[in-house]
């Protein structure tokens, strides 16, 4: 078996793998940090290393320039191993830790009153019981049960709906084993957790006569980030906020990448320990926020797009990707948290809020659901743009959702200097209309080391609006200035010199990133436009267009009407709401009306499969101009740019 040695930041990590192993492979095996930004399709070139010595097939060179070869580069999950080999792993993008607690997330409003009797199911009591004699042989478990059940007719009001099915009352396993010892160890007296429902379930039990703590957690997985509320059952009151990047990222930025990267070998488990991993952090550092025990969070509510849910729970997306385009499951079922791995109450209730389709999932119907959507009075856009764009149009009576693959350009990924949304971004940009110069404003004030989405579309609306881009996304060369050049990837325009970034390079936009813009905007579009034709509604008649999702947060609606990726309707009917799939899985978790709310939204909704729709091509086609071919529709751009 061949040997190989990993070279990285004076370190060496060895291994031995079998001929026809992929680099990217070994590195894995050898534990050396390495990105599989596009989870291992040869396509993103940004798992370059250097093969110092040895033999590697090169499946694929396609990002790479021959200057690359020759000094020896190859891309880790393109390189097959075929003897020996010492490779140069070269230093790592690191994901920026960007995991925030935040004290103000105590002041987020409900939007009712919180009743835990009425609106909670998971709920606590305390319960004293007769123990055993000769005269009452009662086994323990219907000791508990019958002491309970008094203890719920005494306390009507509080038991709600825990009486009416009280009969069916279960308990799982591991709770029956540590019943009979926590009873006799708490003198009969103990604090019991129960789950109610048409299924009751007993959660736990414990030598405790005071307990009187019960948290929860609802939790939004996103592609790029994780987002966490730790949440007082008992009173309903939101602790502490939470978020940090997926762990995922580094083995694909995007849904496609990942569902490609869980094919492989052990990819599957290995996305899945990812993700859980950035749970468990989450939930280490809000318990530490609070000073409670991660033992004491009894439920945990989740969304996330199709995917994501596939992969928390090890189940394989890979039929989420090929036509019909199918999930194993839009409904998942509740599980208990050890099942998962996940550092809470081993039995805590893990509920994966429904989806509605391999690309519309559960972060969509919370969203919808969490803002009351499906009650609404008005003709409203729902929108949340990701690595997919997921739309939904409707109002009180219909809704209908459609996805389209944006791709991650709008995330900074794909785009020769793109980067997300941390320290060192460009987050917008100017043109002087008469020279070309550019200035900027980056995250954090410092020298810049790309351009984040909302800087792309800020630099791309510039351009075309000052004529240093046409329609079409050309850069004009007739234009003096030193800006518009040829580079090694064609013509781009630099948004910054070397002497001014981080890391000495300079930032362009090329004409090559344009184009990725262009269709990541134009399918965005072509989807509002189907939805909207397939209901007979034309996009002016919107009368709400409310964006969700961390993309809506630094979006400037001026420039993203610019470039045609928003309609040209009134910005008095934008609205920004932030993260509503996390919003929607707190209303979820806290109140039952809600979750039920969600679930009729689930069976509601009519999804239309753009890849089917015979006119998706053809209006994708005629949006990959900027704005758009039909220039009517945009009739403030048009203003501008004859103005
Ligand atoms: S080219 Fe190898 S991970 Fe993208």
């Amino acid at each position: 078996m061949p040997t190989i040695s990993f070279e990285i930041q004076n370190q060496n990590y060895v291994v031995q793998v079998a001929t026809g192993t992929l680099l990217s492979e070994a590195a894995r095996q050898a534990h050396v940090e390495l990105n599989i930004p596009c989870g291992g399709q040869g396509r993103c070139g940004r798992c370059a290393v250097m093969v110092k010595s040895g033999q590697v097939r090169l499946r694929s060179t396609a990002r790479l320039t021959t200057a690359d070869l020759a000094a020896g580069y190859a891309l880790a999950c393109q390189a097959v191993i075929e003897s020996d080999a010492v490779v140069t792993i070269p230093p790592q993008e690191k994901v920026e830790r960007r995991l925030i607690t935040d004290k103000t997330a105590t002041k987020i409003t409900l939007p009712f009153i919180y009743d835990p009797a009425r609106h909670q199911p998971m709920r606590l009591f305390t319960i004293t019981m007769e123990p055993p004699s000769m005269a009452d042989q009662t086994d323990d478990w219907s000791r508990l049960k019958r002491a309970l059940e008094q203890e719920l007719g005494i306390r009507k009001q509080e038991a709600g709906n825990l009486i009416a099915n009280f009969k069916n009352l279960i308990a799982d396993l591991p709770t029956l084993r540590r019943l009979g010892q926590v009873l006799r160890e708490a003198n009969w007296t103990v604090s019991v957790v129960v789950e109610s429902g048409n299924n009751p379930r007993l959660v736990d039990v414990q030598n405790s006569k005071s307990k009187n703590t019960l948290f929860g957690v609802a939790v939004d997985i996103g592609t790029t980030t994780v987002s966490l509320y730790l949440v007082d059952l008992l009173s309903g009151e939101v602790l502490a906020k939470a978020a940090e990047y997926n762990g995922q990222i580094k083995r694909g930025e995007d849904v496609i990448s990942r569902i490609i990267y869980a094919g492989k070998g052990e990819g599957l488990r290995e996305l899945q320990s990812l993700v859980i991993d950035t749970i468990n952090e989450l939930i280490t550092r809000v318990s530490q926020h609070a000073k409670i025990s991660p033992l004491d969070i009894y439920k945990m509510t989740i969304a996330g797009n199709s995917t994501m849910i596939h992969l928390l729970l090890g189940l394989s997306p890979n039929s989420i990707r090929f036509e019909p385009f199918i999930t194993t499951i839009n409904q998942p079922p509740p599980v208990r948290a050890h099942e998962l791995g996940l550092n809470i109450h081993p039995q805590a209730n893990v509920d994966c809020l429904p989806g509605i389709a391999s690309y519309v999932g559960a972060d969509i119907t919370a969203g919808v659901g969490g803002l009351e959507l499906g009650e609404s009075e008005s003709l409203f856009l729902f929108l949340d743009v990701g690595t997919n764009g997921e739309m939904v149009l409707g109002d009180g009576n219909w809704l209908i959702s459609c996805a389209c693959s944006a791709g991650p350009a709008f995330e900074g990924a794909g785009v020769q200097d793109g980067m997300r949304a941390t320290t060192g971004a460009i987050e917008e940009v100017w043109i002087n209309n008469r020279t070309y110069e550019p200035t900027y404003r980056v995250i954090g004030n410092q020298n810049p080391k790309g351009l984040c989405g909302s800087g792309l579309i800020s630099l791309l609306a510039e351009l075309f609006i000052t004529g240093a881009v046409d329609k079409a996304g050309n850069l004009n060369f007739d234009l003096e200035s030193p800006r518009i050049r040829r580079g090694a990837h064609g013509a781009e325009y630099v948004v910054a010199w070397g002497l001014e970034t981080e890391h000495g390079r300079d930032i362009v936009l090329t004409k090559v990133d344009i184009d990725n813009l262009i269709r990541a905007k134009g399918a965005i579009y072509a989807g509002f436009t189907i939805l909207a034709e397939s209901v007979g509604l034309d996009l002016a008649m919107v009368e709400r267009v409310l964006i969700g999702g961390s993309f809506g947060q630094y979006l400037n609606i001026e420039k993203a009407v610019q470039i045609g990726l928003l309609p040209d309707v009134a910005w008095s009917k934008f609205h920004f709401l932030g993260n509503t799939a996390l919003h929607g899985a707190l209303l979820a978790l806290l109140n039952r009306d809600y979750r039920q709310h969600i679930t009729e939204i689930a069976s509601k909704m009519t999804y239309l499969e753009l890849s089917a729709d015979n006119t998706f091509y053809d209006q994708f086609t005629s949006a990959l101009f900027l704005p758009h071919t039909n220039i009517d529709k945009f009739p403030s751009v048009e203003a501008l740019r004859s103005g």
